[in-house]
């Protein structure tokens, strides 16, 4: 742990000083004109981390080195937890955090004033009552993935940080991948030509929050990692973000274009009752449980202006971990981890093949992040998630201190965690069409970032 945490206050200020720029998501201008949600800029964030588990923990210690940022709370369950964390900055020169503990604590650490910023780690079944609790305290919420978990949780959210005038963003670290960062900005160079059609999979075997000494460990509903309660009773797509968050980005949906429907596909639900079985033997309780979640889901949506974008997830199947997305325009297509990309030269011509040496090189060069760029030593420090966990913090840090929308507004919070509650819908209607609210409230079509 204590890499993470190698900074000392002094270079924690000198850092401050020394983040003249840093660049946005992608290339098109940013600012209170676009006509996206600016807040008054904060020269000081006082951030609280609620949860403090393996996500969690790991952002204590990622934030304390985010320039401008003050871990000054910690909210969790388990007061052991926050107090290992609360000594471990102390140890380190950083102040020491105050500790709200107790599952409805988040209240008091809301009401209490200490924080500008709420960075929510909680399992799922939490993430709802307290980002909408912090919301209603006109407090700027970030929220782990998925998010919230229905449409209408979603549409409080929006409506909660309009009226509050406070932001409310997915911590959708995926979307700083550096390969991810590359096609969002081609794409809104036009790159590729009017976009058709995006992919994202994310193929990542979690089997290790199933039946083991971490959680699951009985029968009981209350003994289960409680982000896994949710697949006894949920189906479809439960985890969409990965794969659609750099797609949404990279089409400009909510800012210019809107998904209008999906339709989703599940397979059987098979993988975690066996798992179990295999565990603990056919007639163990635990063995019993029946989960209704797909094992693999396949969510197809369409957007008002005819694309399309295809999302795969999987999570307790054995295989190597894939995650990625793949983007197809008028003039060629980007695949993303590793960084492959085609473009047509003349008419039926150029495409046929990837771009390789320096032909590809070149391509990094022109359109790769200018955020990596800059930041890439500080990510790699860091090296959550190979850096995209810290870019990401930095980057929403960064917007507010300098009074810049964020990359994710509400209204990508909302869309993308509507997927949760309508993927199911499908799955459960025999994959009907269902469609997606347009949290914008028409927005999309006139401004090009809300
Ligand atoms: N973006 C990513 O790459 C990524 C990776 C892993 C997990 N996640 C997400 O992060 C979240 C947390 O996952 P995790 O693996 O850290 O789980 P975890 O179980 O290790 O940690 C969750 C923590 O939240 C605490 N908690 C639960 N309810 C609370 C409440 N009401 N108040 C305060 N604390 C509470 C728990 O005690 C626990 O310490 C999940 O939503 C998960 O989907 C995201």
């Amino acid at each position: 742990m204590s890499a993470k945490l190698e900074i000392s206050r002094r270079g924690f200020l000198e850092k401050v000083a020394l983040a003249a720029t840093a660049a946005a998501i992608g290339s098109r201008a940013q600012g209170a004109e676009s006509g996206a949600f600016v807040a008054p800029k904060l020269d000081r964030i006082r951030v609280a981390v609620v949860g403090t588990g393996g996500r969690g923990g790991a952002a204590v210690h990622r934030l304390c080195n985010v320039p401008g940022v003050e871990v000054v709370a910690l909210c969790e369950l388990d007061e052991a937890k926050a107090k290992r964390h609360q000594q471990q900055m102390k140890a380190h020169g950083f102040r020491e955090p105050r500790l709200f503990i107790g599952p409805e604590a988040y209240k008091a650490l809301c009401d209490s004033g200490v924080c500008d910023v709420v960075h929510i780690n909680t399992n799922w079944t939490s993430h709802a009552k307290i980002a909408l609790h912090a919301l209603t305290c006109g407090i700027h919420t970030m929220v782990e993935v998925p998010g919230v978990r229905s449409v209408d949780e979603a549409w409080e959210a929006v409506e909660l940080a309009e009226k509050n005038r406070c932001h409310c963003m997915m911590l959708s670290n995926c979307c700083y991948d550096e390969d991810a960062m590359t096609m969002i900005n081609a794409a809104r160079q036009n790159v590729f030509g009017e976009l058709v059609h995006g992919e994202g999979d994310y193929l990542h075997e979690t089997r290790f929050v199933g039946p083991n000494s971490q959680g699951f460990r009985g029968p009981k509903r209350e003994q289960m990692f409680s982000s896994l309660v949710a697949l006894i009773d949920h189906t479809g797509m439960c985890y969409p973000v990965h794969a659609l968050g750099p797609i949404s980005l990279a089409m400009n949906i909510n800012r210019g274009d809107r998904m209008e429907y999906l339709v989703s596909m599940g397979s059987k639900a098979y993988g975690w009752q066996e798992l179990a079985r295999r565990t603990y033997g056919p007639d163990a309780p635990v063995a019993k449980i029946k989960f209704e979640a797909n094992d693999f889901n396949t969510t197809s949506i369409r957007t008002v202006k005819g694309r399309t974008i295809q999302l795969r997830q999987c999570n307790n199947v054995p295989m190597p971990y894939t995650r990625g997305n793949r983007i197809y325009g008028f003039n060629g297509m980007l695949s993303t981890r590793p960084l492959q990309v085609a473009l047509e030269k003349r008419f039926n011509g150029g495409a046929n093949r990837f771009m390789a040496g320096a032909e590809l090189a070149d391509f990094r060069a022109k359109y790769g992040s200018p955020l990596w760029r800059e930041q890439r030593e500080a990510a790699k420090k860091d090296n959550g998630h190979g850096g995209q966990d810290y870019l990401m913090d930095y980057r929403w840090a960064y917007c507010l201190r300098n009074g810049l929308p964020l990359d994710m507004s509400v209204y990508d919070f909302a869309a993308w965690s509507s997927i949760f509650e309508l993927s199911e819908r499908s799955v459960r209607n025999r994959s009907q069409a269902c469609d997606i609210p347009d949290f914008t409230r028409g927005k999309w079509a006139s401004a090009p970032f809300v």
